[in-house]
């Protein structure tokens, strides 16, 4: 069991190969949080709080009730709240029914149990078994407002990874108002932590940024209706001095994929707490008596080794224990998507040279992204109209399917199911069923609305209108588009009191349909996008197991891209692609061998029009085929290492993989930009010391010293290039 209670000592200890997490219960029931960090050894904590209440300006509890020296503004409070003198930023905010908000957390009693929780509704990580991990569940009462509040850890036994979630159940007769309900809070008895979080952009998502923290509170989020390009929910906290391989470090993942925000509060007195959740801004929830509210789950992750050890926690967790379905454990068919070929000028003639050019050379599946519907020439009309448009696509999608299986391919189809064009008939049908506020004119982007999936009928709507196209045709692939950000988050199904639940509803009714298709076909694989990679994030894992990294298809912008999503999501979920040279986004020419060598770093694919290219290109792209399958056991199930940061060595980048069974090993090295140096050697991680390694050319190296010395890439390079070393132990 992971989980200790020490009746004594009145201390929880949560351990997981690496790391504990300790909790103590006062005697007033107050719950602190004692350590987050290096395994423990006992539940024998007590010199870990601290026992001063009369810093200035403090209020201490009313006397009698609490020792003297406890002051909520001093305590390592393990859930706070507000209004009771506890001044940093807080949990948990929750308004009663006489319109005051003061809030007083209480242990009441707790459930430890083999096994992982699960949240209503909500995407979570898993345990395959009930061995692979261990639930705590807190029962604690907000004497104030009398609510119940439940505090639920998940302790992965092989995994230093620790998640939180929490609910909160109005037992009163009186409406409660949630205002803020993070999902965790953690304190830290140190102010020498950097936070390291991920902001971005439409083609430049998920850039690493790495700084101290200052005093105040520190806060990445997004208001934006989904987790967004402009900030990932992921945070790390490490000390000053840690780096790829060494120090202490931390990270915070949010299962969920709105609104968001994470805030490190370094005050004054010398510690940090950490709080992660929904964003309070805009968000509310009204809860009549005997109803719950569950907050997303945090993913908290501590590696005592650095950084990379606590990315391969994350991929681990990722792959096994929260993507899911048939295609978590199988290998993803190659692709090839038709946008950067025809974007949507294409017929069925067109389509059909591409697929049979692909299936020549290997290409398992193809993808008809956007285009194929209503009256789709151009973004402005037609999303909503999910039927055929026959001018293009005679035989209709059905017969398009099976055309492509004729070719020996598997199909799939492009969907954007969460918005609609004002130029459409599902829109002339229902203008209501947008999000939008009385007498505000909606706003466009992408001359598209947002439909409001916070409606039950809209979600039935969307959920038959693709069941019924899956239905018709054999259709292996869905991807999952979802071009703009929400704004007018208002909806025409809610009563006003409830109008500040509409962006949390939204991504439940995304959810809902999400889940009722992999429901009706558990064997379909949907792929994830949102502009690319602006809603990449845990939640969204849950049921799209891949999803696409970016617009950006550059391959040596994308290799700054993947890097940065590296840091928390595993290589089989990154969608990458072999596109055209030169490049549609960057303008810039890249060989079809470093595209290819950038691309196999994830979920692989082409998307290019094949009939357009060289002998030579479709060469090199059977040699890619068939290293795909090769390397797919390395890359996917691997331990992943970046070996050159991109943003700081802007001329060379460098990353690794390592068989679990350390008998492969592959290395990509990219020259990003051309620099005269003569000699290069890059250490490798991870390999047997013992064991001698051979490339494909029959050269042996010592894995000692691959490690200590390192592998010598010293060579002329060229702007662009790059190289591959495949090796395997002897
Ligand atoms: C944005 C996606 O990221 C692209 O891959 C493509 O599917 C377009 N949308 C289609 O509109």
């Amino acid at each position: 069991m992971s989980i200790i209670f020490n009746q004594n000592t009145k201390t929880f200890l949560l351990s997981t190969p690496n790391s504990s997490y300790a909790v103590k219960i006062l005697e007033n029931g107050y719950l602190l949080n004692l350590h987050y960090g290096a395994k423990l050894n006992t539940t024998a904590l007590d010199e870990l709080y601290v026992r001063y209440g009369s810093a200035s300006f403090c209020p201490v509890m009313p006397s009698g009730e609490l020792p003297g020296w406890f002051s909520q503004d001093l305590a390592a409070l393990e859930y706070s709240s507000c209004g009771r003198g506890d001044f940093r930023t807080n949990a948990m905010q929750l308004r009663r029914a006489d319109g005051t908000s003061v809030s007083d957390l209480r242990y009441v009693n707790h459930e430890i149990i083999a096994g992982k929780y699960s949240l209503p509704r909500l995407p979570a990580t898993y345990a395959n078994t009930d061995d692979e991990a261990d639930t705590l569940k807190i029962f604690a009462k907000d004497v104030s407002s009398g609510a119940d509040i439940t505090l639920y850890y998940g302790v992965f036994a092989n995994r230093d990874a620790i998640t939180r979630a929490v609910s909160v159940t109005n037992t009163t007769d009186k409406p409660i108002e949630i205002e803020k309900l993070a999902s965790c809070c953690v304190t830290f008895n140190r102010d020498d932590l950097d936070m390291t979080s991920f902001w971005g952009h439409w083609a430049k998502e998920r850039t690493p940024e790495r700084r101290p923290l200052p005093h105040g509170v520190s806060c990445v989020g997004s208001k934006r209706g989904s987790s967004s390009h402009y900030q990932n929910p992921f945070v790390i906290l490490s000390e000053n001095e840690a780096s790829e391989t060494a120090g202490e470090a931390w990270g915070f993942s949010l299962v969920w994929s709105g609104n968001w925000l994470f805030e490190a509060d370094l005050e004054s007195h010398g510690t940090v707490r950490a709080v992660m959740g929904v964003n309070p801004t805009d968000f509310g929830w009204h809860l009549e008596a005997g109803e719950t509210f569950y907050a997303p789950e945090v993913v908290m992750a501590y590696s005592p080794s650095g950084i990379g050890e606590l990315s391969r926690t994350y991929h681990k967790l990722y792959r096994y224990n929260l993507c899911r379905g048939k295609w978590r454990n199988i290998e993803r068919p190659i692709l090839i998507n038709n946008w950067e070929a025809t974007y949507m000028d294409f017929n069925e003639e067109k389509l059909l040279s591409i697929a049979k050019e692909a299936s020549e050379l290997g290409i398992e599946m193809f993808v008809l992204d956007d285009g194929w519907f209503g009256k789709r020439n151009d973004d402005t009309t037609s999303n909503g109209d999910w039927y055929v448009n026959r001018e293009k696509l005679p035989d209709g999608i059905d017969g398009l399917a099976k055309k492509i299986r004729g070719l020996g391919m598997r199909f799939g189809l492009w969907f954007e199911p969460e918005t609609v064009c004002p130029i459409s008939e599902l829109y002339r049908a229902h203008p209501d069923w947008i999000l939008h506020v009385p007498d505000v004119a909606p706003s466009l982007a992408r001359s598209e609305y947002i439909l409001d999936m916070s409606r039950a009928d809209v979600c039935d709507y969307i959920y038959n209108v693709m069941a019924e196209t899956i239905r018709s045709a054999d259709i292996d692939y869905i991807k999952w588009d979802f071009n703009r950000n929400l704004s007018e988050v208002g909806s025409a199904a809610l009563e006003p009191k409830r109008q500040k639940e509409v962006s949390f509803r939204f991504v439940l009714g995304t959810y809902d349909v999400l889940q009722r298709l992999l429901d009706e076909f558990p064997d379909l694989l949907i792929e994830g996008c949102s502009g690319g990679g602006g809603r990449f994030d845990p939640g969204m894992l849950y049921y799209t197991p891949q999803i696409w990294t970016s617009d950006d298809t550059d391959a040596i912008e994308r290799i700054d891209i993947q890097y940065g999503t590296s840091f928390v999501y595993p290589p089989s979920s990154m969608s990458a692609h072999v596109s055209a040279s030169p490049n549609h986004q960057t303008g810039r020419s890249s060989s079809m061998k470093t595209r290819g060598n950038v691309a196999m770093g994830g979920a692989f694919g082409y998307e290019l029009d094949l009939t357009q290219l060289s002998q030579e290109d479709k060469n090199a792209i059977r040699e890619q085929v068939k290293d795909y399958h090769r390397f797919y056991n390395v890359v996917q199930n691997g331990d992943y290492y970046r070996l050159i940061n991109p943003y700081s060595n802007r001329h060379f980048c460098a990353w690794e993989y390592v068989s679990p069974d350390k008998s492969e090993v592959l290395v990509t090295f990219v020259v990003m930009r051309w620099t005269f140096r003569a000699v290069k050697f890059v250490k490798l991680f991870g390999l047997d010391g013992d064991a001698v390694y051979e490339d494909e050319n029959g050269k042996t190296y010592s894995g000692q010293v691959l490690m200590s010395a390192g592998l010598n890439l010293s060579g002329g390079y060229r702007d662009g290039d790059s190289i591959r070393i495949y090796l395997k132990k002897k």
